[in-house]
């Protein structure tokens, strides 16, 4: 017995769906855009049959776009890298489907195997390397869609601006 309300639920609450919020067609959490990366990357079938490799130039493909997000198909062939960039307003997560890339910053290097995931936010700064000897994949998911991506010669101002995803 609740003495601190006259609410009460009689009948079937499954009989209220009307009032249920609706399940969200598409990510606007950090750890929404993480799992939408996690099931594209386990559902080979959705990106395995379109990946190019292209030694002159890194190859890339807009597998996906939602509002106020894309999510962009990315190839490495060995010794292929972004060079030191930012993502200008865009927040993102970066997943390795395949292979395994080289993620550098200004505190370190960190290698990334298939499935590793890393999320960032606005200005985050790095450079993403294949310094292995196979292909690699990776899926980029960017929210607000990427619209600059300033490169850096060092850790210090940007020095051009690039729209090249990575
Ligand atoms: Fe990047």
């Amino acid at each position: 017995m609740n003495s601190d309300s006259d609410l009460q639920i009689a009948g079937d609450i499954l009989e209220v769906q009307h009032l249920l919020q609706p399940a969200r067609e598409h990510p606007s959490t950090v750890s929404e855009f993480v799992g939408l990366a996690r099931s594209i990357a386990a559902d080979r079938a959705q990106w395995a049959g379109i990946v190019q490799y292209d030694s002159a130039s890194r190859w890339y493909h807009r597998l996906h776009q939602g509002p106020g997000y894309e999510v962009w198909l990315l190839s490495w062939v060995p010794g292929q890298g972004s060079g030191l960039h930012d993502h200008g307003l865009s927040a993102g997560v970066l997943t390795v489907l395949e292979g395994r890339l080289t993620e550098r910053t200004e505190s370190g290097a960190r290698s990334l195997g298939a499935g590793a995931q890393r999320a960032f936010g606005p200005g985050y700064v790095h450079e993403v390397v294949n310094d292995s000897l196979e292909p690699a994949v990776s899926l980029h998911v960017y929210y607000p869609g990427l619209t600059e991506m300033p490169m850096h010669a060092t850790q210090s101002a940007p020095t051009a601006v690039d729209v090249v995803p990575a």
